[in-house]
Formats: C-alpha cells, sequence, structure tokens
C-alpha cells in the first residue's frame, strides 16, 4: 500500500530525448539483456532493494526488452508486454527523487564498464546517460 500521495513532476513527460539508435545496432539484443541484467543485480545489492522482488530476473527482462526500442531496436517490449505507460506502471512503487538517485548510481555504475562487459559503444554514453537522467525524472511519483 502507497503511504503518500502521488507526486507528478511539473515539468511533465520529457520530449524528444531518445538516445542514440546506434546504439541497439552496435550493441545488438543479447548485449542489452545481459547488461539490464547485470544492472537488475547491482539494485538488488543497493539501499533500494526491497522495491524489487528477490528473483528479478524477469523484472528485468521485461527492462531489457523497453530498452532494446529505447536504444534503437524493435519494439519487444510492446509486442510482449502491450503499451509502455511506464509513469503508471511505476506508481504502485513509491519512487522520490532519492531512490531515484540510487537507480541512476546504480546504472553509473553498470555503464563504466559496459563497453568491455557489453559492447556499449561509449560515444553515444552521453546520449543515453542524458535519456536516463530525463526518464528517470518522469518515474518520481513520491516526494
Ligand atoms: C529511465 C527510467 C526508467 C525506465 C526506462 C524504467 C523501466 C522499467 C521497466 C520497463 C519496468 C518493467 C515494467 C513491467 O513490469 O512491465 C520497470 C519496472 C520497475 N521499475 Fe523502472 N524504469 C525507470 C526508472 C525507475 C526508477 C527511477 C525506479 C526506482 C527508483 C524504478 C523502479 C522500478 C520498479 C520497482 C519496477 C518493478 C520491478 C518488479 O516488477 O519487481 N524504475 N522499470
Amino acid at each position: 500500500m502507497r503511504k503518500c500521495p502521488i507526486y507528478v513532476p511539473p515539468e511533465g513527460p520529457p520530449q524528444g530525448i531518445l538516445p542514440n539508435p546506434e546504439i541497439y545496432a552496435l550493441m545488438g539484443e543479447e548485449n542489452i539483456y545481459k547488461m539490464i541484467e547485470a544492472f537488475y543485480a547491482e539494485l538488488a545489492l543497493s539501499t533500494i532493494k526491497e522495491m524489487f522482488e528477490v528473483d528479478f530476473l524477469p523484472a528485468a527482462h521485461r527492462t531489457a526488452a523497453f530498452f532494446v526500442f529505447i536504444l534503437g531496436g524493435p519494439p519487444l517490449y510492446q509486442q510482449k508486454y502491450g503499451a509502455p505507460m511506464m509513469r503508471k506502471r511505476h506508481l504502485p512503487f513509491e519512487i522520490t527523487d532519492k531512490a531515484r538517485q540510487v537507480w541512476l548510481d546504480c546504472f553509473e555504475k553498470i555503464l563504466s564498464s559496459a563497453e568491455k562487459n557489453y559492447s556499449f559503444p561509449m560515444q553515444h554514453y552521453q546520449s543515453f546517460w542524458d535519456y536516463l537522467v530525463k526518464f528517470s525524472a518522469w518515474m518520481v511519483n513520491s516526494k
């Protein structure tokens, strides 16, 4: 059960923020899945681990399907799970700006070795990071 009222970031949904679509072309689906699995393993060690199921792989795979599309690949998430409606899907979880910062810190850690581990193209790092910073701000739903 939610303890606090729903907060809506006043800036509204971010527009025109998609990362460079070459990222998918250069990484491929398998690397994206592996990178997101590692990200969820990192979340499972973090101070926000209670937000996630102990068996985090199913959520990691739904998230990876979403990122395949965001990074320039086919709409896997939409095909498998329907309309993304990400803010709505995150509403059951109380996401404060502090929790968002932990989430971003976990992603930053994974990205620091993602070139070596998952063929992440570092020339597009900034474009992906900007997307994560802006989209995650829209997922904040609690003060
Ligand atoms: C760039 C920002 C983000 C994206 C693209 C994203 C994407 C996703 C996706 C695709 C899912 C799976 C949805 C489904 O069940 O079908 C998900 C689940 C989830 N996300 Fe996010 N998310 C973002 C930010 C955040 C932040 C900032 C938090 C919390 C600090 C968060 C917490 C969660 C939780 C708790 C779940 C449910 C996991 C579960 O089912 O166990 N997300 N996210």
